[in-house]
């Protein structure tokens, strides 16, 4: 876990630059004067260029285009320039790569868990030996700094690396029957073909911590890579290819515009027989109600709305670091991220200044691959609206700002800085909104009892964490918490190795893990009668 969370979190630690002078209120995040000279120039070299895949898709172990031809155009988001063009699958497209997967399932459940496990295992050695490029397409198209994007990468290899050790292990269980001569006993099946849907949050590990539990009980995918990041999903392919995955067993494919018409074939064709989706809470619900008619299984990750409390009993300085690599990990732009922070009224001051230096003195926003940054643009536009119009509510109702709180013209139309806002309430829109942005705004409590009923008070649930050094109330709000996941005295989470979901409108299923499995089979029982009676001595 703290290997993985190093790795994640590198850039937090290694890339952070004390660039400005601490100033009195509010502050403004400085461009970073060599951006322009950057952006004009970056067109990031791949040690493989074979790695980039323009205009086609991976269907049936082969590279197609859509058959209409059409393609969507994808941006970097630091520069706002033309990476290149991705196919524009369709719903002919879409039937084309299920039945491929079908065709594929029947040969590919029957291959041992071992044969499984080394398949996996060979992906990924191949994504370790790719890593550097792999994080180059990650921040190209995302705008992450590259060593976040590193991190993100190995932590996408882990779930393959972690899955090929479960491939081979997957029993099934003996029950005692309450029938006499009667035996019983259950076998874990692959479910069939999955159709597996992923945000651009996370390019390269939303899809691999899919995949990996997909493959490793023998069912086969169609994965429908999100349109701001296709390349990664692509490269990621060619390397599934490499390892000699058979054809039809992973299929990527790709679509913007007709991403709801995909999003339809998958979750109505009887073929399939699972969808996993990570994203939007509304997305989510649209999806479930199309997979009503073939009654599929389902697993969705959805949104989050994370509260993030510290307690005055805290390790402050802890609470401070805890609250930095939850709130602005991927400039806020994860599912998991602290979005409601709330400090007991005895250390609100402290942990207000003290964050507010570490994002005025530590931070460094501009385009991921320039080595001294820390923070990166966001997605797009819309993204940007969103977190602005937080901070404009919030201020209109009489929050301050302790840093930032503007957009970054001069950077691009993608970046806004990171932001600390004091004096929160719960009329303000952040207080019930996912912001998905680099926003932190502060809320005062008084009691634990107020503050679990605040941190519930939402239609959902996935991470929430406190920092607090008395074990019984460690004991007590863990217990309390409506959430999936709790983090106590880390703001970091994540492990392919821990179980990843949420409760309420956050969704349901498991991801990673040993509990990541069940996602992808089927328990059959089978009773065995007519034994009769025990021998007798
Ligand atoms: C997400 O934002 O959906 C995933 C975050 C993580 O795996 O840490």
């Amino acid at each position: 876990m703290a290997g993985i969370q190093r790795t994640l979190f590198s850039a937090s630690r290694n890339a952070i630059r004390s660039q400005f002078q601490r100033r009195t209120l509010p502050i403004v995040v400085a461009a970073h004067s060599s951006y322009p000279r950057l952006a004009s120039t970056m067109a990031p070299k791949l040690k493989d260029p074979s790695l980039f895949k323009q205009d086609v898709c991976y269907v049936n172990g082969e590279w197609v285009k859509a058959k209409s031809g059409k393609t969507f155009e994808v941006r970097d988001p630091a520069t706002d320039k033309l990476i290149g063009t991705s196919p524009e699958f369709d719903a002919n497209d879409t039937r084309l790569a299920i039945a491929a997967a079908d065709t594929a399932f029947e040969n590919f459940r029957h291959l041992t868990g071992r044969e499984r496990s080394k398949l996996l295992r060979k992906w990924y050695d191949l994504m370790v030996e790719n890593h550097d490029d792999l994080a180059t397409l990650v921040t190209w198209e995302n705008g992450k700094p590259l060593a976040d994007a590193k991190g993100e990468v190995t932590y996408a290899a882990n779930f393959f690396e972690w899955f090929s050790e479960e491939a081979p292990r997957i029993y099934g269980d003996t029950i005692p029957s309450s029938v006499p001569g009667n035996r019983v006993w259950t076998i874990k099946e692959p479910v069939g073909v999955c159709g597996l849907i992923t945000p651009w949050n996370f390019p390269a590990a939303m899809i691999t911590r899919k995949i990996g539990p997909a493959l490793a009980v023998g069912c086969t995918v169609v994965c429908k890579s999100p349109g701001e990041t296709p390349f990664t999903s692509l490269a990621l392919a060619e390397l599934a290819h490499r390892a000699g995955i058979p054809k039809g067993v992973v299929n990527i494919i790709t679509a913007l515009d007709n991403t709801p018409q995909v999003g339809k074939v998958l979750t109505t064709d009887p073929t399939v027989r699972k969808i996993s989706f990570t994203g939007s809470t509304p997305v989510g619900k649209l999806l479930m109600k199309q997979c009503s008619g073939t009654l599929k299984k389902l697993s969705l990750e959805l949104g989050g709305n994370a509260p993030f409390i510290v307690f005055d009993d805290a390790d402050v300085d802890l609470a401070v670091s805890g609250a930095i690599a939850s709130k602005f990990r991927s400039s806020g732009q994860t599912c998991v991220c602290a979005n409601r922070l709330y400090v007991q009224r005895g250390i609100y001051d402290e942990f207000a200044e003290k964050f507010a230096a570490k994002v005025r003195d530590e931070f460094k926003v501009g385009n991921g691959f320039d080595g001294s940054v820390t923070h990166g643009p966001l997605i797009h536009h819309r993204a940007v609206a969103k977190v602005d119009e937080h901070v404009r509510d919030a201020k209109a109702k009489g929050a301050k700002a302790l840093v930032g709180g503007q957009k970054m013209p001069d950077l691009g139309p993608n970046f806004y800085q990171p932001t600390v806002l004091t004096g929160m309430t719960g009329d303000m829109a952040m207080a019930s909104e996912e912001t998905f942005g680099p926003v932190a705004g502060l809320f005062p409590f008084d009691t634990e009892e107020e503050v679990v009923k605040l941190a519930n008070s939402t239609v959902v649930g996935l991470a929430g964490y406190f920092f607090s050094r008395d074990l019984h109330r460690v004991h007590r709000v863990a217990e309390h918490l409506e959430v999936g996941m709790v983090g106590v005295n880390t703001g970091l989470i994540s492990d392919p190795a821990a179980p990843f979901g949420g409760v309420k409108e956050s969704g349901f299923g498991r991801e990673g893990s040993l509990y990541g499995i069940g996602e992808y089979q089927i328990t059959k029982m089978v009773t065995y009668g007519g034994m009769g009676k025990p021998l007798q001595k």
